[in-house]
């Protein structure tokens, strides 16, 4: 996730960039740093941990200067200590960077590097930007960035300054950015609070763009050069909107925020050439017989996901249970078992008991997170992280969405490992994983989310709902009722849609919704043959089918179309429209959905 924000003008540069920095601490707060420069040198100071330590820094010898660029980390590459804090400056300290993203292809680009001559000072992937803008400067800092950025494959929002030129340099494609427009000053941020205190002009840079800032102005390119026009848009959100950046609710922000948390979690992991993933996990695949998974909640459920896609894939046993009754259970644990404890916050103590007791009969351990350096992170023999940034909202969203596809890369991952998946099959999920962001886009797009909503409206009177769904999608049935009875606090229950007839049938009525998830699948027939048994008894049918499914659509009183996806990343895509029917139900009833009664984000008590 990351935090950037520059500044060009006539105020101290430092001011700016710690009150910024400030505003955007929630997406990182592993480091900080900033780099001022008054024209004759560009001075950098940088500190692990919060932004308060580099203010400590700070406060005994600020630095002068008009120009400058600040960050707040959030950790991939290389620990979180002062070192790997950005900035990051040449050798010669006349170029400084600041990147947040990925590259992906950086262990190349750096033996090159090295190989030329250049000495790395840090772990980051981000450092071989620096080098690579050095390696291409002629004079022309913005040909430079473009030269450098020409060489590396990932995702990146880069702000770069040079001692001798009066001006910042910044370039982003999946990293958002957004300009700030002043009088004779110039900001840039990754997000819009961090500019607010100084001005509502604002332009949104695009996947794509560079933009050169300069005291009185900027120009926007794209990477091949050709001038680009941006409108400057009046913001006028108050703080507190702008912090849910203009959504009514940090749940709708989150929910929206899911195609670039995807890419965060499968960037830089998943190598289409070989077909191989690449988890940065130390643990022998061969060594495990047996796999139990551990989680509560939403995170349970993509747990659940996880035992039907290693069981897939990898043909390992799996067995998953929640934390709180894990931990009691006296449960079959060996060396050779593997426990994977799934958390968003890395701190929920029946989870936290569970890894503990796991641990105890010796099994080794790895944790599918996404809170940096929580208590689950230290005590786990190793993290495979989400990387969905700060989820505020207190009902899980894209830490589901993100949990489920680290899933999915761990189930290939062992599957390659262990011979049970052929290349070519690899090749294939990696593909459709790929697709994932751009499916989720396009399940958010207005029309998509104008159907959801009408159909949220139709039915939020009712007073219980049904969901149902079969195989790899029976925990995203599962998942649609939890989201909808914690936001809305509407009674609703999940079962695998082939449980039905064996006691809920008996609920059913023509006040009883149903929302079956009947995507694509080899047991779609399966499912509509369940649904044929709701419509027999008046019961409400709200389908949740692919895209261009018109046979089917007859059998739903409504229908939500998703876009096409493979089977096994279907859950992905089919949790974001039940996550959109939940919070439309939700608000059309007035709730608080950010703050359901009851519920804690963090749950550290048993
Ligand atoms: C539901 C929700 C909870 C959490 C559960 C576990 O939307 O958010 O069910 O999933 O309390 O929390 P973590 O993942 O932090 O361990």
């Amino acid at each position: 996730m990351c935090g950037i924000v520059g500044y060009i003008g006539t105020r101290q540069a430092q001011d700016v960039l710690i009150s910024g920095l400030s505003k955007l601490e929630y997406r990182g707060y592993d480091s900080a740093g900033v780099a001022v420069g008054d024209g004759a040198c560009i001075a950098v100071r940088k500190k692990a941990g919060k932004l308060a330590n580099l203010q400590g820094e700070l406060a005994g010898a600020p630095l002068p200067g008009t120009l400058g660029i600040g960050h707040t980390r959030w950790a991939t590459h290389g620990l979180p200590n002062d070192t790997n804090a950005h900035p990051h400056a040449t050798e010669d300290g006349r170029i400084v960077i600041i990147h947040n993203g990925i590259i992906e292809n950086y262990l190349p680009l750096k033996e090159g590097l090295t190989a030329r001559g250049h000495t790395f000072k840090s772990e980051t992937d981000s450092e071989v930007l620096a080098h690579l803008i050095e390696e291409a400067y002629k004079g022309d800092l913005y040909e430079a960035v473009r030269a450098a950025l020409g060489q590396v494959r990932g995702a990146y929002g880069i702000v770069v300054t040079h001692v001798d030129h009066r001006e910042i340099v910044a370039a982003r494609t999946v990293s958002p950015m957004v300009m700030g427009v002043g009088e004779g000053e110039m900001f840039l941020a990754s997000d819009v609070p961090a500019l607010l205190p100084y001005t509502r002009n604002m332009v949104f840079l695009h996947d794509g763009d560079m933009v050169v800032l300069h005291d009185d102005g900027f120009r926007v390119t794209d990477l091949a050069g050709n001038e680009l026009k941006r409108d400057i848009e009046h913001i006028d959100w108050d703080a507190e909107a702008a912090e849910k950046g203009g959504y009514d609710s940090y749940m709708m922000k989150e929910i929206y925020e899911q195609p670039n948390a995807l890419t965060n979690t499968l960037i830089g992991r998943l190598h289409d050439d070989t077909g191989q993933v690449n988890l940065d996990i130390d643990l022998d695949p061969a060594s495990f017989k047996r796999i139990s998974i551990i989680a509560c909640g939403t995170a349970y459920y993509a747990g659940m996901v996880g035992e039907y896609l290693i069981e897939q894939l990898a043909r390992i046993p799996v067995d998953i249970d929640v934390a709180s009754e894990y931990r009691y259970r006296d449960p079959l644990v060996s060396e050779h078992t593997l426990a994977i404890v799934m958390s968003q916050s890395g701190e929920t103590i029946d989870t936290l008991e569970a890894l503990r007791e796991a641990k105890k009969h010796g099994a080794k351990t790895l944790g599918i997170i996404n809170a940096k350096g929580s208590s689950m992170t230290r005590e786990v023999d190793d993290t495979l992280y989400i990387h969905a940034g700060p989820e505020i909202g207190v009902a899980s969203t894209k830490a589901y969405t993100s949990m489920v596809s680290a899933m999915l890369m761990l189930a290939l991952w062992l599957g390659r490992a262990r011979g049970t998946l052929s290349e070519d099959q690899s090749r294939e999920l990696l593909h459709a994983a790929r697709e994932l962001p751009r499916l989720v886009e396009a399940s958010l797009t207005p029309e998509r989310v104008e159907n959801i909503k009408a159909i949220a409206g139709k039915y939020a009177d009712a007073r219980d709902f049904l969901f149902l769904g079969r195989g790899v999608n029976s925990p995203t049935a599962y998942e649609g009722a939890l989201k909808l009875k914690e936001i809305s606090y509407i009674h609703a229950e999940a079962y695998a849609a082939g449980e039905m007839k064996h006691g809920p049938i008996a609920l059913i009525d023509e006040h009883m919704p149903v929302v079956v998830v009947a995507t694509e699948s080899k047991l779609l027939e399966k499912t509509i043959s369940n649904v044929q048994e709701v419509r027999a008894r008046r019961g409400k049918v709200i389908l949740v089918l692919s895209e261009g499914d018109t046979e089917n659509a007859r059998y739903g009183d409504d229908v939500i179309y998703v876009p096409r996806a493979h089977e096994l990343v279907s859950p992905v895509v089919n949790a974001v429209a039940l996550q959109l029917l939940a919070i439309f139900i939700a608000e059309k009833l007035g709730k608080d959905v950010d703050k359901p009664r009851n519920l804690a984000k963090a749950v550290t008590v048993e």
